[in-house]
């Protein structure tokens, strides 16, 4: 969308949460793709090195030859690592099992936190005029997942409706408050996204309620429902929202991306 009053640069969201399985991946999938059908430019920048978020996107391996990794450690240009998806609107920069390593090459480096930070403002960006970037991360509080936090405006925490959902939250909470402290002061919490959610299930109902009772606003009106054709649609290669378009899912992650963009716009006009 070319708008000449939106202030420069995207908006950079981390999706993270260190718990496994909790629909990380498949958000920052659907809520890209959501964003990209609205108009808005989007990049998804795949920073785990199971590279779900590529394989669910359709970026065979033979095209990760450049990835999130370069981008990293190699001094690559975005515009040699970013690849579009069969998505309008949605680009890539995709993963592979280089990414396994990086924790470790990144751990002697003097800007070991700041990589991905950098990675995103190089001049090139620009000339894609992205309006968002969303970054997958992996399953751990890693020094990757610590890049995105860095790199982001903001963190969107996935949270599975099921038992045991909010453990593990407080130091999730923690490490974006050590962010906070030495590398982005200004870091908020997008919000948390209940996924998986199963209206006949009472536990999933009892998740919810905890978890509005303990985080309050933060906690989206949005909840993501357990739907089959979520889980179907990236063996097909494609986002929910083209797989089955009219399916529970996909109206989820549309209405995801209308209260994240309701919550920018008072954010925006606050700030
Ligand atoms: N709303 C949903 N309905 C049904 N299945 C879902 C839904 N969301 C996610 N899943 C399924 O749950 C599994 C885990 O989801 P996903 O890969 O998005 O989690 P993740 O947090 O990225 O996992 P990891 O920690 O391994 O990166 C996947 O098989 C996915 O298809
Ligand atoms: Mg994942």
């Amino acid at each position: 969308m070319s708008d000449p009053t939106r202030p420069p640069g995207p908006k950079i969201i981390a999706v993270a949460n260190q718990k496994g399985g909790v629909g990380k991946t498949t958000t920052t999938i659907n809520l890209a793709a959501a964003l990209a059908e609205q108009g808005f430019r989007v990049l998804l920048v795949d920073l785990d090195p199971q590279g779900n978020a590529s394989t669910g996107l359709g970026i065979e391996p033979e095209d990760r030859k450049h990835s999130t990794y370069d981008l990293l450690l190699d001094d690559a240009r975005l515009k040699d690592v970013i690849l579009p998806t069969a998505v309008a609107g949605l680009w890539i920069s995709p993963a592979n099992s280089d990414l396994s390593s990086a924790d470790m090459e990144l751990v002697s480096l003097e800007k070991r936190s700041f990589l991905l930070h950098d990675a995103l403002r190089q001049p090139d960006i620009d000339a894609f005029a992205f309006d968002y970037v969303l970054i997958d991360c992996p399953p751990s509080l890693s020094l990757l997942t610590v890049n995105a936090m860095v790199a982001a405006h903001s963190v969107l925490v996935p949270l599975q409706a099921e038992f045991f959902a909010l453990e593990g939250l407080s130091q999730l909470m923690l490490t974006i408050r050590e962010v906070r402290q030495s590398a982005n002061r200004l870091l908020r919490i997008e919000g948390v996204i209940l996924t998986m959610y199963d209206v006949r299930n009472n536990l999933s109902q009892q998740v919810e309620a905890d978890a509005r009772a303990t985080l309050g606003e933060i906690v989206f009106r949005t909840m993501i429902p357990r739907n089959v054709r979520v889980s179907e649609a990236p063996s097909y290669a494609l986002p929910v929202l083209q797989y089955d378009t009219a399916s529970r899912g996909s109206e989820a992650y549309r209405a995801l991306a209308n209260e994240l963009i309701a919550r920018h716009l008072v954010a925006d006009k606050k700030g």
